[in-house]
């Protein structure tokens, strides 16, 4: 299945607007089924020029004829960019609705769209800007199983795409995979940090490991084994890898972790009631 031959408007045309752009075209997609409908004038010559999409500033082009409409404006402008939608002559409840506002919920997109609108909600991260993006999405009552498909389809083009069956679990996925590129970045730090500490040059210690990151989650995305497989197979009894890992584990790595992620967890719930 692909999203060939479906016309997607973008409402916003900034970083992820135009990675989601990027990553449909090279699957498949004809720019010319591309409409984005960005403020900026510069951003929309701009966008012509690198994607050869449909780029202006008139919202209600990239509304209508669209079988999909992404939402990939600031969190904090949806009900205004929904309300400048609502005011035009179009049939909102003809596209599927997909917005990647972080935090704004199922129940406030309801609130700006008519009430049969099929609306989904995608949680994103920033790697989705190289496509090596994990998406979680979740569909409202109105939204279908071949709606939800499309909708994975959509973050499919710019990496890994997950279903989630209930919309809180999107909190838990901000704690996880949101909020998840700091923490390998802090990793990163660290690691950098330690190997200078050991004696190695900032620069050859940062780039090995960089790679080692990027190398392990290589191996692990391969899934011939578990992590826990991969990291036993490396754990010699009386060698290096054991002498650090006991280290970790003395200093608690897993439970600051999982703190860490119930942390940001909690604060998603806390935004999002306020949005
Ligand atoms: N970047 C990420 O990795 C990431 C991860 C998860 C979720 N998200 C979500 O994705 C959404 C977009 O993020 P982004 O990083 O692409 O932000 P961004 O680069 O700031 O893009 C937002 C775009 O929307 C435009 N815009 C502002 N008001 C508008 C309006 N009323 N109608 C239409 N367009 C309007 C902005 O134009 P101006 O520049 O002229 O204001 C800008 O080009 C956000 O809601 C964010 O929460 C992003």
């Amino acid at each position: 299945m692909s999203l060939a031959g479906r016309r997607i408007g973008f409402i916003g045309g900034g970083a992820m607007a135009e990675a989601l752009a990027g990553g449909l075209i090279a699957g498949g997609v004809s720019a010319a089924q591309i409409h984005i409908a960005e403020p900026l004038a510069e951003r929309c010559a701009q966008l012509r020029d690198r994607l050869d999409v449909a780029a202006d500033t008139d919202y209600a082009d990239a509304v209508r004829g669209s079988d999909l409409v992404v939402l990939a404006v600031k969190p904090d402008v949806v009900p205004t960019a929904l309300a400048a939608l609502r005011a035009e002559d179009l049939d909102l409840t003809s596209p599927l609705w997909i917005s990647i506002a972080a935090g704004v919920r199922l129940e406030t997109l309801e609130a700006g769209l008519p009430a049969k609108a099929r609306i989904v909600r995608a949680m994103p991260n920033t790697p989705a800007l190289i496509r090596a993006g994990a998406t979680a999405i979740c569909g409202n009552a109105q939204a279908d199983a071949s709606d939800r498909s499309d909708a994975r389809l959509l973050f499919e083009s710019v990496g890994f795409a997950w279903e989630a069956d209930a919309e809180n679990l999107l909190d838990a996925v901000t704690g996880l995979s949101g909020s998840g590129p700091a923490y390998v970045f802090l990793f990163l730090e660290a690691l950098i940090d330690a190997g200078e500490d050991v004696g190695l040059p900032r620069e050859a210690a940062e780039r090995l490991a960089i790679q080692t990151v990027y190398g392990a989650a290589k191996l692990a995305l391969d899934g011939a084994s578990s992590p826990a497989q991969l990291r036993e197979q490396v754990s010699s009894p009386g060698g290096t890898t054991l002498a650090g890992l006991a280290e970790l584990d003395q200093g608690e790595f897993r439970k600051i972790l999982a703190r860490a992620v119930a942390a940001a967890t909690r604060r998603s719930v806390e935004l999002g009631e306020g949005s």
